[in-house]
């Protein structure tokens, strides 16, 4: 019966947040700390991230929270197996709090302490949780003072991490593709977002669809770039591996998404062909059709056009160009 109020579910989450963070500094939570310490993590970014430990138990969290049972099932905090069995969801794993912007605990996600499966287990939706819209920590970067620009990565992990090595305005997706959401989001806050992802072909890949959710927001003042780190890195890797100043240099070095998706889309044809120089204006189409209008619409093809000497912004040549490599 759902007849529990969002304000209970808040406390709930709060609660359970407690918990998991007691947990880990009990001898119970010795192995998981350890894990975090093997990891980099210092004691005061544990802390300020409130990360904690849910232990190998099936009733830890029912039995310390003595909370009914449909309220923890609500809160996606227990699971129900097909038998009618309820048992707690999130069992011998390091528990990452996830806050909505306001700063409640609306979500968890755990990670397993070692190589088995799923690394993550996310809390599924819930009344308080949609995992499309949040960012994991987004609740203290919008707070932060004089706010210019916003760091996307993929993991909890590298957004801990980054904070540790003093790059604090990292906000990471949870386990999704970045979404229209998530962007207008933190549109509503900044101007700059620089997306950085890991660096293997996942990541780029990810950085390529975020490329086609961008575009229709890209306004005239709205700046997106994306840092590609090496192949075997990921944001959390990198900073512990090389530093601040590397990740920095990184991050000043991202490519305007202007100059990606051009360079992108020129690898895939021979420049110096007219066959190749259609297939550009083809392949590029889409893109630019998605641009609002405005000065960036207008640069993009002006750049454009030093490649393809073509007037892409008539769709009728468009059209015909499409039809004569057809
Ligand atoms: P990664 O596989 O890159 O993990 O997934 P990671 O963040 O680098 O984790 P560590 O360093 O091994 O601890 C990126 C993000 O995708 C989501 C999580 O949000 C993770 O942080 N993910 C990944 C899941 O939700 N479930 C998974 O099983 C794996
Ligand atoms: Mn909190
Ligand atoms: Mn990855
Ligand atoms: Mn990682
Ligand atoms: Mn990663």
């Amino acid at each position: 019966t759902f007849i529990e109020t969002h304000s209970d579910l808040y406390a709930v989450m709060v609660a359970a947040a407690r918990y998991y963070q007691q947990q880990l500094h009990q001898p119970v939570g010795r192995e998981a700390l350890a894990y975090l310490q093997r990891r980099g993590l210092s004691d005061t970014v544990i802390a300020e991230f409130e990360i904690g430990y849910a232990p190998a138990e099936w009733d830890g969290l029912l039995k310390a929270l003595k909370v009914d049972s449909a309220t923890l099932l609500q809160a996606g905090l227990l699971t129900e197996h097909e038998s009618g069995k309820q048992y707690d969801r999130f069992r011998h794993r390091v528990m990452f709090p996830i806050h909505d912007q306001r700063g409640q605990v609306i979500a968890f996600g755990g990670r397993v302490l070692d190589d088995s499966k799923p690394k993550y287990l996310n809390s599924p939706e819930t009344p308080l949780f949609s995992k499309g819209k949040e960012l994991y920590h987004w609740d203290k970067v919008r707070k932060a003072r004089a706010l210019k620009r916003v760091v996307v990565v993929e993991g909890y992990m590298d957004v801990v991490a980054l904070t540790q090595h003093h790059v604090t305005n990292g906000v990471a997706t949870l386990g999704t593709a970045t979404t229209p959401d998530h962007l207008q989001r933190l549109f509503r806050s900044v101007s700059d977002i620089v997306f950085c992802f890991d660096g293997d072909e996942a990541g780029r890949k990810a950085a390529w669809r975020t490329v086609e959710t961008v575009l229709p927001l890209l306004q005239d003042g709205r700046q997106i770039s994306f840092a590609f780190l090496p192949e075997e890195d990921d944001p959390d890797s990198f900073v512990r591996r090389q530093g601040t100043d590397a990740f920095n240099t990184y991050l000043d070095e991202a490519l305007p998404l202007s100059q990606f998706l051009l360079n992108t889309l020129t690898q895939q044809v021979k420049l110096d062909s007219i066959e190749g120089q259609a297939r550009l204006t083809e392949l590029i189409r889409p893109y630019i059709n998605q641009l609002p209008d405005g000065t960036y619409r207008e640069l993009l093809l002006k750049n454009l056009k030093k490649l393809v000497p073509v007037d892409l912004k008539k769709s009728t040549t468009l059209k015909d160009i499409g039809k004569k490599t057809e």
